[in-house]
């Protein structure tokens, strides 16, 4: 059995290039490659190589810095121009977690500061850096604040994966989880499969076996099952963007999620950075939807299990409104009512 610190991490960064562990390739095989260029970065998250809000921001971090390295300018104001244009290129790559394009817009606005272009190219790749290494100290802190709410013995469901290898380690929805298992206690958990690709049953289940948690796997449409019949604690969920009013975009089935464990009155709990809570935007009826290839959906990897041309739905995600959530929990604290006001203050450093 290995340690979380054992589990591979999702990003590597060597310098040079970025090392990806290609989460396609999970369980069976653990696997990274070289992106060497902001186009291997973007396609790497495109095809889901890398995944999960926080880590599909540090991979996008590190493919900024990898395209504007090869700008061959020395004015500062054609320089930004051409990192505008990869900037959107990166932005553009996966529309719904908006910790890509928080990341990205981070590290645009930092290298504004730069009087030389190789200053601003420094800023950049050192920026990068500093947001992977803050990013597994603000995973530990939402770990704690969930753990809060949770006790020794106690059974977790969760969705899709919001782990380790969804972040620079611990996760969001299953720091609290790994934690728990430093700590000795006896935590266990449930993990949906999450059609159409999988994260439940190829990451989630593998990254919390890994860690020696006790984990059982069902598929998506036993939830109702699962809730009516066994005692569960708490549902957990990660985020890929939070509105203003606290309405919370996720994995694709996360609000069927959020509806059942409303009506079995089990607490339903959404744990994130502040890097995932959208402020520009007030209700979820904005966010943007990720529709992704109908591939995904008539075929299991290369087994084809729907007939040719059939229509197909394939959004990426779900929007759960706040009055479904009974808190988010960040690295800041736990809020279950008045979001906007909390989240505003937060904002405000208080
Ligand atoms: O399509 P994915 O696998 O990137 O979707 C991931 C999720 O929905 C996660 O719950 C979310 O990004 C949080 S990851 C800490």
């Amino acid at each position: 059995m290995t340690t979380l610190q054992q589990i591979p991490e999702s990003l590597q960064w060597n310098g040079e290039s970025l090392k990806i562990l290609d989460q396609t390739k999970l369980p069976t095989e653990i696997y990274y490659f070289d992106a060497n260029s902001l186009q291997d970065v973007r396609e790497a998250i495109v095809k889901l190589q890398v995944r999960g809000a926080p880590a599909i921001g540090l991979a996008a971090a590190y493919g900024l810095y990898l395209g504007v390295r090869e700008i061959e300018t020395e004015s500062l104001e054609e320089f930004h121009r051409q990192v505008r244009q990869l900037a959107n290129e990166l932005i553009s790559a996966r529309p719904t977690a908006v910790n890509l394009a928080w990341a990205v817009e981070k590290l645009v606005q930092l290298s504004n500061e730069a009087t030389t272009v190789s200053e601003a190219k420094l800023i950049i790749m050192e920026e990068a850096i500093k947001l992977h290494l803050a990013d597994e100290a603000t995973c530990k802190e939402i770990g704690e604040n969930a753990l809060t709410l949770l006790h020794d013995g106690a059974a977790v469901l969760t969705h899709c994966n919001a782990g380790s290898i969804a972040t620079s380690r611990y996760g969001t929805a299953l720091a609290p989880l790994h934690l728990a298992k430093e700590k000795g206690w006896e935590i266990s958990a449930y993990a949906t499969e999450t059609r159409p690709v999988f994260q439940g049953a190829r990451l989630t289940a593998w990254e919390l076996s890994q860690n020696g948690i006790p984990v059982t796997l069902l598929t998506d449409n036993m939830v109702g099952y699962l809730l009516q019949n066994k005692k569960i604690d708490a549902v957990i969920v990660g985020a890929d963007r939070i509105t203003a009013n606290g309405d919370t975009a996720n994995k694709i089935g996360t609000l069927q999620l959020a509806i059942l464990a409303n009506f079995y009155q089990v607490p339903f709990y959404v744990a994130a950075p502040l890097s995932t809570i959208d402020l520009s935007i007030e209700t979820g009826i904005e966010i943007i939807i990720e529709q992704r290839d109908r591939t995904e959906v008539t075929h299991i990897g290369n087994v084809q299990i729907a007939p040719d041309g059939i229509d197909v739905l394939n959004p990426a995600f779900d929007v759960t409104p706040n009055s479904l959530i009974t808190a988010i929990i960040t690295e800041k604290g736990i809020v279950s009512s008045d979001f906007k006001e909390t989240f505003k203050r937060w904002e405000h450093g208080e």
